[in-house]
């Protein structure tokens, strides 16, 4: 399959073929891989159940599609760059004969650890080779990873093990992060303190700091390696195994485990790295995310290796050692295609241009933005100052749930528009809805933003709980995938995304139920109550503000405060921390006890002018209050 559409009637040929026939345009992309046996249906599907199957009865092995499938031509090619958190210390380059080798080896080692198909496997590792090679392992043996963000505190990393009751933890002695140093291992034993699934921990050596290793219990990696075959042969999965389950926030208090299967993930990845990034053989491809999110899953490990890409793991941030490190990453080697959150394009901004003055950015052909709405600002200084006015952005839009890209221009071929997310992808069908569900037909429309046909990486379930998946993302609207998005779709019929409309809000592009902040500042002895909204920020897009009623006997406010910032970082770690939080005499309610998060969130974003309708609230006079207060 080629992966050249050259024009935007080209586009629009392609996206008129995947609508009349899907069935006929996905098999034509599932043909690029290897299977051990054809599907019988390519798509059997009700939005109601749901009941999604892609390639129904078809058995593969994803692994086998991103490593054995490449052996013969690219075998000596990058497929990984690993650029470390400090630049004095060597890069790394793993070939696909030598990723091969390492996923097979890494394979046998878990099985040897007692590790069989089907059963779920927690990776808490840095940005290194290893966390890639630990979930292809997975992938190869048909264990299902679950990763969790280095970042996460203790209980949210017991929280995740328990709710997919977890027998393995592959994580590391420590993280370098920056100028610090993080004990991850430390985070692990306390974490498995209330867990009791966990048979076999495996430990990276990285940092090199003491840690304690349990007997019986935890294993270095270099030694359960050792003297281990690289020969495996992959376990043949089900199109519909599970091939991994990314927990995310949602509207409730509990993060949800999202359930992505092999066979429609691997066809979808593939597909859109290929026409999003318009890549070509010899590029080298570099997504800065984090394995810990969908994007670094999708587009650092099986996207870019699906399509025999060279694809680039960063180990650091992108202030460190200073700021112009992204730039020199870039000209080191060479980068063509750069994709980032707007939240880091923001951060960077407020160090204007000097940093990227001396460094050499004429690779770079396309530059890519994911994550979270892109203001228009952060847009133009992005592409005029990092693509030079001459590489197309595609503003990707898309979520854990929907695995791969949805919405977004494709480089160099559809149009681009500052703050706009442009148009769905060949093979997605969306629809906006109005709030009563019917479906605004036309352009310069603005609703809910929803899905009525399935696309081959769409979830399948949340994990242990098919009602919640139901729930969330099926109930709203009957018959449509709901994603919990508003939209607009302007004169031209191009799409710009306008925010959530739901309890989640978007922190430096991480995803934060409200409610899971309000369980965790619940959790202070000194709280009674506590209501958590989000507000523009101009570095991370929302910050996190919340509105908190307390017991103050014997404290003052200051560390009051302090303490529930911490209770928070505590619990959930510290993207969650609150940026403001506010004590109130009480928290503005309707006559059945609900909150009025629509005030909170006028008074967060200093939007007082107009407060709207007060008159039926059960106590009108702390809405005052509340004002004068965070004032
Ligand atoms: C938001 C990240 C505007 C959106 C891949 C979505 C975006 C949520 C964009 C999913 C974009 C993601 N423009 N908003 N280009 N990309 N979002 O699951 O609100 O971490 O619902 O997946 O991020 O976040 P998630």
């Amino acid at each position: 399959m080629s992966n050249k559409i050259q024009t935007l009637g080209g586009y629009i040929h392609e996206y008129s073929k995947s609508i009349q026939n899907p069935e006929e345009f996905w098999s034509r992309v599932a043909d690029s891989f290897h299977w051990h046996q054809r599907w019988d249906n390519v798509v059997e599907w009700d939005f109601v159940g749901p009941d999604v199957k892609w390639f129904t009865n078809s058995k593969l092995n994803i692994t086998e599609n991103l490593l054995e499938r490449h052996l013969f031509v690219l075998g000596n090619k990058p497929a990984i760059i690993w650029e470390p958190n400090d630049p004095e210390e060597a890069v790394r380059t793993i070939t696909y004969r030598q990723l091969y080798e390492m996923v097979c080896q890494f394979a046998n080692t878990m099985k040897a650890q007692g590790i069989q198909k089907g059963d779920r496997v927690i990776i808490y590792m840095p940005m290194v080779p290893e966390a890639a090679v630990a979930m292809l392992a997975c992938a190869r043996i048909g264990a299902v990873h679950s990763v969790v963000f280095a970042g996460f505190s203790a209980t949210s990393l017991a929280d995740r093990i328990n709710d997919c009751e977890a027998k393995m933890v592959l994580t590391s002695d420590g993280n370098f992060r920056g100028n610090k140093k993080i004990p991850v291992k430390a985070v692990v034993d306390e974490a498995l303190e209330n867990t009791n699934t966990i048979e076999k921990v495996i430990v990276l050596h990285r940092t090199g700091d003491e840690v304690t290793m349990k007997e019986g219990r935890d294993v270095w990696w270099h030694e359960a390696i050792e003297g281990v075959s690289a020969v495996n042969e992959a376990e043949v999965m089900d199109s519909e195994d599970m091939l991994f389950i990314l927990y995310t926030s949602g509207s409730t208090g509990k993060p949800k485990g999202v359930v992505h299967t092999c066979g429609g993930y691997m066809v979808y990845t593939y597909y859109t790295f290929q026409y999003v990034f318009q890549y070509s053989p010899v590029d080298v491809y570099w997504c800065t995310a984090d394995v810990g999110w969908i994007t670094g899953h999708s587009y650092i490990v099986y996207g870019p290796l699906l399509a025999g890409a060279t694809t680039i793991m960063f180990e650091g941030v992108p202030t460190f050692p200073e700021a112009g490190r992204f730039w020199a990453i870039c000209e080191k080697h060479k980068v063509n295609q750069f994709y980032t959150a707007p939240t880091a394009i923001r951060a960077l901004q407020a160090y204007g241009t000097e940093p990227i003055q001396p460094h050499d950015l004429s690779s770079l052909k396309v530059i890519g933005s994911v994550g979270e709405p892109i203001n228009e600002e952060a847009w133009h200084w992005y592409h005029d100052h990092v693509g030079k006015g001459r590489c197309p952005i595609v503003d990707t839009w898309w979520q854990t749930e929907t695995g791969g890209i949805m919405v977004s221009p494709i480089a160099g071929v559809t149009p681009t528009k500052p703050s706009y997310a442009t148009l769905p992808l060949p093979g997605i069908q969306l629809a906006i809805l109005d709030n009563d569900g019917n479906e605004l037909k036309g352009n310069s429309v603005e609703g809910n933003l929803c899905v009525k046909f399935p696309w081959p990486s769409m979830l399948r379930t949340t994990y242990g709980d098919h009602e919640r998946c139901r729930q969330t993302y099926f109930s709203s609207f009957k018959g449509y995938y709901f994603t919990g998005d508003g939209v607009k779709r302007d004169e031209d019929g191009y799409y710009r995304i306008l925010g959530r409309v739901d309890d989640v809000i978007n922190v430096s592009g991480h995803r934060m139920g409200t409610a899971e902040v309000e369980n965790a500042i619940n959790e202070h002895p000194k709280v009674v109550e506590s209501a958590v909204v989000g507000y523009p920020h101009d570095i991370k897009g929302q910050g996190i503000y919340a509105y908190v009623i307390c017991d103050m006997e014997g404290r003052s406010e200051e560390n009051l405060i302090q303490e529930i910032r911490e209770t928070v970082n505590k619990i959930i770690g510290p993207i969650a921390k609150p940026d403001k939080v506010q004590i109130v005499p009480g928290l503005p309610k309707t006559r059945s006890g609900k909150i009025m998060r629509r005030i909170l969130r006028k008074i967060a974003s200093a939007d007082t002018g107009n407060m709207g309708d007060t008159s039926t609230l059960l106590n009108p006079e702390v809405v005052d209050q509340i004002m004068e207060g965070a004032r």
